[in-house]
């Protein structure tokens, strides 16, 4: 262990990181409107009513130039986001953000100029290439995509770790990109602001289903990523949903239309064994 500990550090203090400083909540109100009816999932075990129901599992308002840009829940002891909501509105003032450093959430752990600690709350860029990683294929990828940010520094915040997952290849490059691209064109050809139908507005969930591998001895590889959406549906004045999902391997998968909410539920509870609510009242 104490071996492990000092390989962190030492990676730590040759590569550098970059650090970002959120506000830890106690509720996901305090991030604003970033869920359907202010209502955030409900998780058995994990999040109930917008609480925590352990210490392991933090709120995140991930916040970016001093405002908060989407909200994560966190998982410190498998270190991993298990889910990211934001809000679509596809406003893009912004070309591509060029791959921006992978940043880390100063508030999980004491960092500073004597880096003492280990990072054991988060993963941090050594666990992916640490050549000690028993599991190389994999990259970091985003919950909260680039693609969907509204502008510029929005972009930018979706590049911290606890924003992503280990990635294998499918996902990081193939299938879920054109999943993603899917769920856009409906989103931006539907979705609208109830108040102001020039808008596009739609609340956005992305998730992470956990695996049973590990990263590094570290970080959890999480068996499946799942996104699911909701929003008023003005050419038929009422509210619309969506989901998909993919599974994490290396291979690609034929590509398939979008599911129902209903769908992506009863998977979720069958491969989690919790009863999960995406959605306040199923976005009905
Ligand atoms: C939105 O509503 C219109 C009008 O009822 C309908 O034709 C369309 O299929 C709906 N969109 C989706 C994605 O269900």
């Amino acid at each position: 262990m104490r071996l492990f500990i000092a390989r962190v550090s030492v990676l730590l203090l040759v590569l550098g990181f970059s650090c970002i400083t959120s506000e830890l909540v106690d509720k996901f109100s305090k991030c604003g409107d970033l869920f359907y009816h202010q209502t955030p999932p409900d998780i058995p075990g994990i999040l109930k009513d917008s609480a925590a129901q352990h210490s392991n599992y933090k709120l995140i308002c991930q916040q970016y130039e001093s405002s908060i840009k989407y909200a994560t829940l966190y998982d410190t002891t498998q270190k991993i986001p298990l889910f990211s909501a934001y809000k679509y509105t596809r406003i893009q003032e912004y070309k591509e953000v060029t791959k921006i450093p992978w940043m880390i959430e100063s508030k999980l752990e004491p960092v500073g100029p004597e880096i003492r600690e280990p990072f054991v709350h988060q993963a941090i860029t050594g666990d992916y290439t640490n050549p000690h990683a028993n599991d190389r294929q994999v990259s970091p990828g985003h919950l909260f995509p680039v693609r969907y940010a509204a502008d510029r520094d929005t972009a930018k915040s979706t590049f911290t770790l606890t924003n992503s997952i280990p990635q294998k290849r499918n996902l990081e490059t193939g299938i879920w990109i054109r999943k993603e691209q899917d769920i856009k064109d409906m989103m931006d050809k539907y979705c609208r602001d109830q108040k102001n139908n020039n808008k596009i507005l739609a609340y956005v969930l992305t998730g992470a289903l956990p695996g049973n591998n590990n990263l590094n001895n570290r970080v959890n590889i999480p068996s499946h990523k799942w996104m699911a959406f909701c929003c008023f549906n003005s050419s038929g004045n009422s509210m619309l949903s969506r989901a998909d999902w993919a599974e994490n391997k290396i291979d690609e998968d034929v590509v398939t239309r979008p599911k129902s909410l209903q769908e992506l539920q009863t998977f979720l509870n069958e491969r989690w064994r919790k009863q999960v609510k995406v959605f306040y009242k199923d976005c009905m």
